[in-house]
């Protein structure tokens, strides 16, 4: 297995816990779509997936190994190497051009500026964000066009995971659909998708579907 949780609990300062033991094993290549009711714990699973949240007690284990996930530097590392993120509202720099969005992580990886370009445009391209949009600003943008270049950015770094918060979540339908046949072809590449959503048609569109409720995962009978 690439991912695996066991037993993971979290809950905040003042609040109830919201995850109250998580078991979930990802395989390499997997879609996996994870569903749930608005403050179930989705956003806090991907978080503490993607190594930006701490769990309370649990263990997380990559390609079989137990990840320190008290420890911030090893947790920032493992998440360099690893893994994107697609958050809900994009997160794009609005006064920068879409390429130097899709630049950043490269650039904080240390490649070189010709390179960066290169690479960024062509990720571009790839999602149909040719060069006179590329030199665009995401404010001057569609959500359609700036969820793309959101997509272009997460890739650009070869991640061999993706997290993606509602990443169809201010798509119309047929956006919606080409983002997914995307990731369909992504995941078919051996890239592993963690999706959250609130629509079955998306989660119908994963290889497989967990729900949190109480806290615990629920998984959805496969269907033959
Ligand atoms: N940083 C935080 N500090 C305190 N409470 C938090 C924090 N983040 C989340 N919570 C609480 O934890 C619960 C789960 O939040 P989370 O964002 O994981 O839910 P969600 O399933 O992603 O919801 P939605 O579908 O609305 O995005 C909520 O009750 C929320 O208020
Ligand atoms: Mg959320």
């Amino acid at each position: 297995m690439l991912l695996e949780l066991e037993e993971i609990t979290k809950s905040y300062k003042f609040g109830s816990s919201v995850l109250k033991g998580i078991n979930l094993s990802v395989a390499q290549g997997e879609m996996l779509a994870v569903m749930g009711k608005s403050g179930c714990g989705k956003s806090t699973l991907l978080n503490i997936l993607g190594g930006l949240t701490r769990p309370d007690t649990g263990e997380y284990r990559y390609q079989g190994q137990r990840l320190l996930v008290n420890n911030t530097r090893a947790m920032n590392q493992f998440r360099k190497e690893n893994i994107s993120f697609i958050l809900q509202d994009f997160a794009l720099l609005q006064e920068r051009t879409a390429i130097q969005n899709v630049e950043l992580p490269l650039r904080a990886r240390g490649i070189k500026a010709g390179k960066r370009r290169e690479l960024a445009a062509g990720y571009l391209k790839a999602m149909g964000i040719y060069d006179e949009l590329a030199q665009s600003c995401p404010q001057k943008m569609s959500g359609g066009e700036q969820q793309r270049v959101a997509i272009a950015r997460a890739l650009v770094v070869k991640p061999k995971i993706l997290l993606a918060d509602e990443p169809t979540g201010a798509l119309d339908e047929e956006n919606t659909s080409e983002i997914l046949k995307l990731l369909q072809k992504i995941s078919e590449d051996g890239v592993t998708i963690i999706l959250v959503t609130h629509d079955e048609s998306v989660a119908k569109c994963c290889d497989r579907t967990v729900r949190i409720m109480n806290g615990k995962l629920v998984e959805d009978e496969k269907m033959v």
